[in-house]
């Protein structure tokens, strides 16, 4: 009796050690294909388990207050048109990067709006889809690509936001069901979202020490 007893204390602990480790480790990525080390989060599109992942990557150390690459893997059920992430948390203010699949291949865009209408081109951030991390198959389609003007930059007047490197930041996302209507572009119009949202994405385990090499391997 004894011994049952201290088995389920043993295995409770051992339990909760598990969970702990897992709580802080569980939401890393380390992706086979292009060899980053991704925090990602998945966010519910549906009430059905239908999500759609969100994995960044950072250099490391980056440091407080200054501006750093990120690469973004977006993985969408075939079902989504575009996939939008707002670096500010919201719609406006901020840049917007877009991504979608054209084929094997995949298209990122990034756009800016200051009110909820469609956002224009915006050329104060650019983005470079990395091949090897991009591909789909019958239910999914992934778009990798390197950001540089994403993690710092102005809202509304002379105000610069800097994500926190070292913490989480909270971003947002918008989806469509409809394709952009000239795929191989990415100028291409859009069509408004069927859904947005908003999570807090932890950067703080986003850090990789070989961040630059990685870019240059994917490209
Ligand atoms: C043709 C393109 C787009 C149109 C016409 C559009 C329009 C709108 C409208 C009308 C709203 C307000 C909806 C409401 O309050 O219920 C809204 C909200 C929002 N949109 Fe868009 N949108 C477009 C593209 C995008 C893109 C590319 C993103 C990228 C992530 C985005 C992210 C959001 C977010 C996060 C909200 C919630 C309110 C906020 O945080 O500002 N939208 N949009």
């Amino acid at each position: 009796m004894r011994w049952n007893l201290s088995l389920t204390c043993a295995a409770a602990l051992f339990g909760f050690g598990l969970f702990a480790v897992s709580e802080a480790s569980a939401d890393v990525f380390r992706d086979p294909d292009t060899g980053f080390s991704f925090s990602q989060k998945d966010v519910a599109i549906t009430t059905n388990n239908e999500f759609i992942t969100f994995r960044v990557a950072i250099p490391s150390p980056a440091p407080a207050g200054q501006p750093y690459d990120a690469v973004i893997q977006v993985v969408a059920p075939v079902a989504a048109g575009w996939v939008g992430v707002a670096w500010g948390g919201s719609m406006t203010n901020n840049p917007l990067l877009i991504s979608w699949a054209n084929g094997a291949s995949g298209v990122v865009s990034i756009r800016r709006a200051t009110a909820h209408t469609a956002p224009a081109v915006y050329t104060g951030a650019s983005a470079q889809v990395l091949s090897k991390g991009t591909k789909s198959n019958g239910t999914h389609w992934q778009v990798t690509s390197k950001c540089t003007g994403c993690t710092q930059f102005t809202t509304t007047g002379t105000t610069t936001k800097t994500l926190n490197p070292a913490g989480s930041n909270r971003l947002a996302f918008a989806y469509s069901k409809t394709k952009p209507s000239q795929p191989g572009s990415n100028s291409s119009p859009i069509n408004v979202h069927d859904l947005f949202n908003y999570w807090e994405h932890d950067f703080a385990s986003a850090g990789n020490p070989e961040f630059q090499d990685l870019v240059d391997r994917n490209l």
